[in-house]
């Protein structure tokens, strides 16, 4: 048996880094474009990344018919007990860009030093049918935040990110080195599993 999968998101980075390591024999991957549809936007007010992940997927879901895979990520910084956390895409206010919200964590955290700077990426993954069965894995990244924004590739907080064994941010990495590390990598490590369940690939 083989099938369609919906990505629920819009963000083109995310979009181009599901759609890179998401290869799977008989799986057509599509996106909101694809299916033409106007679907209304999912408000993200969870308080874990599984709880915005799940509703986006499901509401996703119901709305286009198609199974849907969502994701919802973000860094979780050591010294700041976890921020930004959920609210890493609007850290620096509901409009604030990756710039904005680099400098903000750049200041918070500016006097602390060493283990002080310890982060991880975060990223779980909820894929959803049209009836509502709902089914989640997440992925972990652990490293550290530089003093300084550093390169030029990926998105958000890619330039502060120094992944663990790494001397260079997340954006000095080239896109093929960062989705074999990536929080999202190791999430989708485990979607082929869960694409099982909802008979998407051969068992
Ligand atoms: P979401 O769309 O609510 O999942 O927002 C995720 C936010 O977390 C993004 O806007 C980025 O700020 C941050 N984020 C998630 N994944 C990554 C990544 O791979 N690199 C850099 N920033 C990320």
């Amino acid at each position: 048996m083989s099938g369609k999968l919906l990505l629920a998101t819009s963000n083109e980075h995310k979009k181009k880094e599901l759609k890179a390591i998401l290869r799977y024999e008989g799986v057509e991957i599509l996106t909101l474009e694809d299916i033409g549809k106007n679907l209304p936007p999912v408000i993200e007010d969870g308080e874990s990344f599984a709880e915005n992940a799940a509703k986006k997927a499901r509401l996703t879901a119901a709305a286009s018919g198609c199974v849907c895979l969502a994701d919802d990520s973000g860094l979780q910084v050591e010294a700041l007990k976890g921020q930004p956390g959920v609210y890493s895409a609007r850290f620096a206010g509901e409009k604030a860009n990756d710039e904005e919200n680099n400098a903000k964590l750049l200041t918070m955290i500016q006097y602390f030093r060493g283990e002080q700077r310890k982060a991880e990426f975060v990223c779980v993954i909820a894929v959803s049918d049209p009836d509502g069965m709902v089914k989640t894995v997440r992925g972990v990244c652990p490293g550290h935040i530089n003093d300084k924004p550093l390169g030029k590739n990926g998105f958000g907080y890619d330039p502060l990110f120094i992944p663990q064994g790494y001397s260079r941010t997340f954006a000095q990495l080239s896109e093929t080195e960062k989705n074999v590390i990536s929080h999202r990598a190791k999430a989708l490590k485990e979607v082929y599993y869960l694409l099982k369940e909802f008979n998407l690939v051969k068992r």
